[in-house]
């Protein structure tokens, strides 16, 4: 695996190469990531992954400074992931000036996640279209348990016209069903044990509407009730519509139910579809 940090010197090597599939990443690997590397490989013949972690698309007060940065571990990782390229810029290489100019996404980037992280599509967006320019691929792949962060960026490419096919990969859950997350190192071993209830609340959500129930609001209430009364404090339990992320219209529209809730200092998020 070749590794750059400089813009140039990435531009130079992935020069006439063919097929790139880009991966980008904050680091600190799980299986969910290198099951992306995985599936990278079946959409063409260079696979490359970034790691960066983008201050932009943290908040005042969120957890940019102790993210965890575990650079050699994740090197291995994606050596035997069958990684060809790693691109891992620091902020001068990727921001050598302020990043005055920004991805503005539209209404979107206030819902969900964006009514408790002010701003964070925007720098998501931001970077990732920094990324594509960079990288150049013809596909991108992103993980579904970001499911916001996925369509903000594929209407992103489909209104700005990118050449690029963006694909989404399966959430991937440990035994007890928890998503898997970087975030998950937050937790104390007790918290370990309580956060697959997140996902326990969701799968109880999606077989109450397998089951007919449509009082969508009183299951989300309830969902958050049962987590606030483990001692878990919810953003938000929603339903929504799979294709636009937005309250159920259409009986026969495919839905989506979306969480958020922090448990002691860490806050997870998950999905299902349903
Ligand atoms: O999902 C992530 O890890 C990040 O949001 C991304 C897409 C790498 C942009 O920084």
């Amino acid at each position: 695996m070749q590794i750059f940090s400089r813009v140039d010197d990435l531009r130079a090597a992935l020069a006439g190469k063919p097929e790139v599939v880009f991966v980008p990443t904050m680091g600190n690997l799980h299986e969910g990531h290198i099951s992306l590397m995985t599936q990278a490989r079946q959409h063409g013949r260079t696979v490359v992954a970034s790691i960066f972690v983008n201050r932009l698309q943290f908040g005042p007060g969120e957890d940019f400074d102790k993210y965890p940065r575990t650079f050699e571990a994740d090197c291995a990782k994606l050596a035997a992931a069958g990684v060809d390229v790693l691109f891992a810029p620091t902020e001068a290489d990727l921001y050598p000036e302020p990043q005055t100019y920004q991805v503005e996404p539209p209404e979107i980037q206030n819902w969900l996640e964006g009514e408790f992280r002010p701003g964070h599509f925007r720098g998501v967006a931001t970077v990732v279209l920094k990324l594509f320019n960079i990288v150049q691929p013809q596909t991108a792949l992103f993980g579904k348990k970001d499911y916001q962060q996925l369509m903000v960026l594929r209407n992103m490419g489909r209104q700005l016209a990118l050449p690029i096919r963006i694909l989404g990969g399966e959430t991937v859950r440990a035994e007890d069903g928890l998503a898997l997350s970087s975030r998950n190192g937050y937790l104390t071993p007790a918290e370990r044990a309580e956060a697959p209830r997140l996902a326990r609340e969701l799968n109880r959500l999606r077989d109450a509407i397998r089951a007919g129930n449509r009082d969508y609001p009183a299951l989300e209430r309830a969902a958050m009730a049962a987590l606030d009364a483990a001692g878990w404090k919810a953003d938000y339990v929603a339903v929504r519509q799979q294709a636009d992320l937005q309250l159920p219209g259409s009986p026969d529209a495919p839905l989506v139910v979306l969480a958020a809730a922090r448990l002691g200092v860490t806050r997870l998020i998950d999905n299902l579809e349903i």
